[in-house]
């Protein structure tokens, strides 16, 4: 069979799961007013500061009475920063369905070693939501970025749970509709939806998280960038954009500026009408195509960002070389780079459909996707 390559490719190849596409509009020279070679406490850096968790508070339609504080590491940083100062003061429940939120139960788990019962489901699958005892504090994954499965949303979580929900929502923050009141402590970083620098996490504290911080000591000791309070109260500066330790401004003015695109773009509904258009060209794809299908078994639980796809097609004979040959391919090409899935992940691929990411470039690379596709039937074919 002779294979013609498509006759157009995506103007931005850039699908990765994470440092995600930066704004469409993104070019160097918008970073000039970055405070750069200037204290983040002098006036100028606090102000770029507040201003971040305000946009954050705007956009993300976070309640006035929520902490919003800006930490390092990134995402794992406000998730461990979050673990390590509040489990422990009750029984915890562990929820993973992918690799991120894995490593969430084994830090609690081994680590931390706390009583905790713990859910796990398949790639590809979910943990029932409703049957967790809300009672106690639990953790997981908003958006598994590894499986492409997503909570649908959070209806069953209980107004009056007596336990904390702590939530990683990297991939679904400015994608999905968070539910804020039953969030206790959501946590995402810049380098994802909004297609920002690393480096820095947001840690978003409900009043109920405020005031286990202000009334439970852990009984393990807590490095200086894990800590959020001061002689049993609230460090408030963190949250006003005095942060732990010293930011990057050129970070920060990145954010800012990605901030003002999701503004001008209709802000988060605006995003996830966005997200859920390029996912939607994924998903005709795979319906049209049955060779290919979502990794997420329950459409409802499909991820809008990391959407991820598993090869079903009888000839393949080895599906991890398949999957990682047809990713070569099209880095080969141009058309879509770091696509391969997650390490840990069945094998496959993963296409970011997050809001920073063009409509127009995902419906041009699936062609691509079904050329490399069959030129790697055929190559495996004449290898037989
Ligand atoms: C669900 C989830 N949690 C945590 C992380 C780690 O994020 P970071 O590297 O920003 O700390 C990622 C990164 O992809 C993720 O997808």
């Amino acid at each position: 069979m002779a294979l013609t390559t498509p006759a157009t490719r995506p103007a931005n190849p850039r699908f990765s799961s994470g440092p995600c596409a930066k704004i469409p509009t993104f070019k160097l020279e918008l970073l000039q007013d970055a405070a750069l070679g200037r204290s983040h406490r002098a006036k100028v850096g606090k102000d770029k500061l507040k201003a971040a968790i305000e946009g954050t508070r705007e956009i993300l339609g976070i309640p006035a009475d929520y902490k919003i504080g800006i930490v390092p590491a990134s995402d794992t940083g406000a998730v461990e920063m979050a673990m390590w100062s509040l489990l422990g003061a009750r029984k915890a429940t562990m929820v993973a369905w992918e690799s991120f939120g894995s490593g969430w139960v084994s830090d609690v788990v081994k680590q931390l070693k706390i009583d905790a019962d713990v859910l796990e489901a398949d790639y590809g699958k979910i943990v029932d939501m409703a049957s967790i005892d809300y009672n106690t504090d639990v953790v997981f994954t908003w958006n598994g970025t590894t499986s492409g499965v997503r909570v649908a949303n959070g209806d069953v979580i209980p107004a009056d749970r007596e336990g904390l929900t702590i939530c990683d929502a990297t991939s679904a923050a400015f994608a999905q509709d968070l539910p804020w009141d039953k969030l206790d402590v959501t946590t995402f970083s810049w380098q994802k939806v909004l297609g920002g620098e690393a480096a820095h996490g947001i840690l978003v504290l409900s009043p109920r998280a405020v005031e286990r911080l202000e009334s439970y000591t852990p009984a393990w000791p807590l490095p200086k960038i894990f800590r959020l309070t001061k002689g049993g109260k609230l460090i408030d500066g963190i949250f006003e954009g005095a942060t732990i330790n010293t930011p990057s401004m050129l970070a920060v003015e990145d954010y800012l500026v990605a901030l003002d695109w999701a503004r001008a773009e209709g802000g988060l509904k605006g995003l996830m009408a966005r997200a859920d258009a390029n996912a939607k060209t994924v998903w005709d794809f795979c319906d049209a195509n049955d060779w290919i299908a979502n990794l997420a078994e329950d459409p409802a639980t499909r991820s809008n960002t990391s959407v991820c796809l598993k090869f079903t097609d009888d000839r393949i004979q080895d599906g991890a070389a398949f999957a990682k040959a047809v990713a070569k391919r099209l880095e080969a090409e141009g058309v879509a780079l770091d696509i391969g899935a997650y390490r840990d992940a069945p094998a496959g691929l993963r296409i970011w459909c997050g809001g920073t990411v063009e409509q127009s470039d995902v419906a041009a690379m699936l062609p691509w996707l079904e050329w490399a596709f069959h030129a790697e039937i055929e190559a495996q074919t004449e290898a037989a």
